[in-house]
């Protein structure tokens, strides 16, 4: 039984990058020889087990067949006789396809380093075809290793537009799918990796409504970058150069949804386009299963982002709703995160990344000012039931009056 350290571990490793988790490859052992060395089994048939001490990834080398279409149409054929250089054939990039011993002697049959130092993102063989998510893989690895320099090789951008355009894509599981565009989003350019979908053809098929938004104008005095495409990726890198978490990066991909939908009759204008987005925000949160917090906060900053621009100039009844439809006292940090995406939206656009935007203090004022109205001496007054509701409501419309008078002087 001969054990090597295999993928990303190997690569990041090469790269100066720090290594978190290692997978290994086992050659030459059988299942049985495994589990008397105590090693745990992941799957009923899968080859893949897990250290008794470590809880590291050890999945015996196999050669993998596809016998069907979609992830569960996998066979895999693990035995003792399957080569280092077998299993490394089947997996999906060069750079993730080197393996090392325990002395760190490299094994790399498919030149993973000379590709990581051409800064390449190449597939090891036709073998790439048989597991569709690599198209989003090679995606979120270009995604993170832009700021390196790292492109995808011209032949292997090809093998991912016939396999976007087989159909194989749509038989991705939701899970699988969000897996790797969280991953993605939460890269530090993950512009990139929407960049390197929509060259391969694969955002038209996974997000045909974020594709839309290419070619679609928007006013220069507004948006001196035009292209609303361009736009919304200027906004998600924006998101990542401030750290943002995935729940506003998410909103930032998918917040102007609504301009695809306008007639070109009416461009650059986009009227009602915060409303007529929200079917489609709920589509691709829908079809990705996305979760809960994440869903939410797309729907709202789909709806309210041009009332956070907006901000100064709403009355205090626009901006009391505002509040409301947040749940602003319960949920303090939903709040935070939609003002984070507006201003996020404002900075995306080409010579204005560093304009201040005020209005984000603006609308935590007055969050701060409608929390401030006490509960308890309207009860002392006699209110309850939706008499009260009305009583706190007319007190908080009273102090945002009040804070808006204030700010303005
Ligand atoms: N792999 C593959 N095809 C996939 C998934 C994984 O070929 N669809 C192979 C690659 O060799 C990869 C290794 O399995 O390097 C381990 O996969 P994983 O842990 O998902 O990715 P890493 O390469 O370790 O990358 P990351 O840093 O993103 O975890």
């Amino acid at each position: 039984m001969r054990i090597y350290k295999v993928g990303g571990a190997v690569r990041d490793r090469l790269l100066g990058k720090p290594v978190t988790d290692i997978d290994w490859v086992v050659v030459g052992a059988t299942t049985e020889e495994m589990l008397a060395k105590g090693f745990r089994p992941v799957g009923a048939d899968f080859p893949v087990f897990l250290h008794p001490k470590s809880g590291e990834e050890y999945a015996l080398a196999r050669t993998e067949r596809k016998s069907g279409r979609g992830y569960g149409g996998f066979t895999f054929h693990a035995s003792p006789e399957v080569t280092l250089e077998e299993d490394l054939i089947r997996r999906d990039l060069t750079i993730n396809a080197m393996a090392e011993d325990d002395q760190q002697n490299l094994t790399d049959p498919y030149h993973g380093q000379r590709d990581l130092e051409a800064r390449l993102l190449r597939h090891v063989s036709p073998a790439f075809a048989e597991d569709p998510l690599r198209v989003l893989r090679v995606a979120r690895f270009a995604a993170r290793y832009a700021a390196l320099g790292f492109t995808v090789a011209p032949e292997t951008l090809e093998l991912m537009r016939q396999l976007s355009e087989s159909g194989e894509l749509e038989a991705l599981t939701p899970e699988r799918s969000w897996k790797e565009i969280s991953r993605a989003l939460m890269e530090d350019q993950p512009q990139v990796f929407v960049e390197v979908l929509r060259a391969c053809g694969a955002l038209k098929v996974l997000m045909p409504e974020v594709d839309a938004l290419f070619g679609v104008p928007q006013p220069p005095a507004h948006h001196p970058e035009i292209d609303t495409g361009a736009h919304t990726l200027s906004v998600l890198q924006q998101a990542a150069t401030h750290k943002q978490p995935l729940t506003v990066r998410w909103a930032c991909l998918l917040h102007d949804l609504g301009k695809g939908l306008t007639p070109e009759e009416e461009w650059p204008r986009h009227i009602a386009h915060e409303f007529k987005g929200l079917k489609l925000i709920k589509a691709v949160n829908e079809r990705f299963k996305v979760p809960r917090d994440c869903q939410e906060l797309a729907l709202l900053v789909g709806e309210y982002h041009t009332h956070g621009h907006r901000a100064l100039e709403l009355k205090p009844s626009t901006l009391l709703e505002l509040l409301q439809s947040f749940d602003i006292y319960r949920r303090p940090q939903r709040f935070e995160e939609f003002i984070a995406a507006c201003e996020m939206d404002a900075r995306g656009r080409e010579g204005l990344e560093e304009r201040s935007y005020p209005q984000a203090d603006y609308l935590r004022g007055a969050a701060t000012a409608a929390r401030s109205v006490a509960v308890q001496p309207l009860l002392e007054k006699g209110f309850k039931g939706p008499e009260l509701g009305e009583a706190i409501k007319r007190e908080r419309l009273k102090a945002l009056k009040a804070y808006k008078e204030t700010a303005s002087t």
